[in-house]
């Protein structure tokens, strides 16, 4: 078999940072396990903007179709901000998640124990937080028509449509509940079923969904409700699945009670290719973090893991990927710490790159 295709989209701000140190990782894993990935590198967001005058060229979407998996670092900054919307960086994001038609885009929230006491809540709250979002990626207002600023009269209206097929939530919530089966097989369903349509549709057709599916315990929860209990007893939850928007929302919040959104990781999965793995695109959770950009400040470790849920996903190599998460976990018990996930008392920061050398050192010492 040939080997398998990974397309990087380092981005802008940090994006190019972090994943050069990915790419010592995948180098590592071709030279010491014989995984060996074809790589090839493109622009997105700014970067393309800069190049191309669009945040993404025809050309890199054909490549990213044809990809096994994509691995995305970041896209946007101040440089930016005053592009037309329709040229913005985060709208290669955007095409790309929508022609991929990535429709599943599951974000873990994962507390790990060296980090227990970084989150904005009780230490007790979070530590052994294990929580996995599925959000609906390629439909709902982010999408939906009719969409726009018109003119009403002598004032203008701007307009998004909230809009779900009942086949768009259901092939998301399949994805849920296969991801609830490899886990403590609880689903939690959030949507705004008292004030909108779009919302009995999700929950009806979810529940409908759940007879596939009898060992996992289902349950629904009114969105605002669900950003509640995140930020009040977030243990309750195993996986969550909402849609586009309200994932969007959530996400942040889920993110931010592990305290560390350095270490995020997220994939956006698709429909199966001719080759049975699924259309897929990886990328950390965290921005393009301009204010430290350029400085070897950012921490990898976010890129690192969502290069870990490409083993994992789209490689087939479960265990790589177990190994990929042990070196990382192992070098945050160690007390290596980047920037942002220093404490009054630590002493000095690592380097974007010293991070790269302690994970390589802990992939080292697990052969
Ligand atoms: C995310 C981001 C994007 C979104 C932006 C950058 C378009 O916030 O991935 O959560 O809103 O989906
Ligand atoms: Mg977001």
């Amino acid at each position: 078999m040939s080997n398998p295709s990974l397309l990087i989209l380092a981005g802008d701000g940090i994006g190019p940072e972090v994943m050069g140190e990915v790419k010592r990782i995948i180098n590592w894993f071709g030279e010491k396990r014989d995984l060996v990935i074809d790589v090839s590198e493109d622009l997105v967001g700014g970067a393309a903007y800069d190049a191309h005058g669009v945040p993404l060229h025809d050309d890199t979407m054909a490549k990213a179709q044809e990809a096994d998996a994509v691995l995305l670092g970041a896209v946007g900054g101040p440089a930016y901000d005053d592009l037309d919307f329709s040229v913005k960086p985060e709208r290669g994001l955007l095409r790309l998640r929508k022609e991929m038609d990535l429709f599943a885009n599951l974000r873990p929230a994962q507390c790990f124990d060296a980090l227990s006491d970084f989150s904005s809540l009780k230490t007790e709250l979070v530590s052994g937080l294990d929580i996995m979002i599925v959000r609906e990626l390629t439909s709902g207002v982010y999408f939906g028509e009719p969409r726009g600023i018109f003119e009403e009269g002598n004032e203008r209206v701007g307009i998004n449509t909230q809009r779900y097929t009942e086949s768009e939530i259901e092939r998301g919530a399949r994805a849920a509940f296969e991801l609830a089966m490899k886990r403590d097989k609880r689903l939690c369903s959030m949507e705004k079923a008292n004030v909108m349509e779009s919302g009995i549709l999700w929950r009806e057709v979810v529940t409908r969904v759940a007879a596939d599916y009898p060992e996992v315990e289902l349950s629904h929860m009114y969105a605002d409700n669900g950003a509640m209990q995140l930020v009040r007893a977030p243990k309750q939850f195993d996986v969550i699945y909402t849609d586009n928007l309200f994932g969007d929302i959530l996400s942040d919040c889920a993110a931010m009670l592990t305290g560390s959104l350095g270490m995020l990781p997220s994939a956006s999965l698709g429909a199966p290719m001719e080759n049975g793995r699924p259309k897929a695109m990886y990328e950390p959770v965290h921005g393009s973090a301009p204010d430290i950009s350029g400085q070897g400040k950012a921490n990898p470790c976010a890129c690192v893991l969502s290069f870990a849920m490409a083993l994992r996903y789209s490689f087939n190599e479960g265990t790589e990927a177990d190994r990929l998460e042990a070196a990382v976990e192992k070098v945050l018990a160690d007390g290596v710490r980047t920037g942002d996930l220093m404490q009054a008392g630590d002493s000095k920061p690592v380097s974007t790159s010293e991070m790269g050398d302690a994970i390589l050192a802990a992939l080292d010492a697990s052969l």
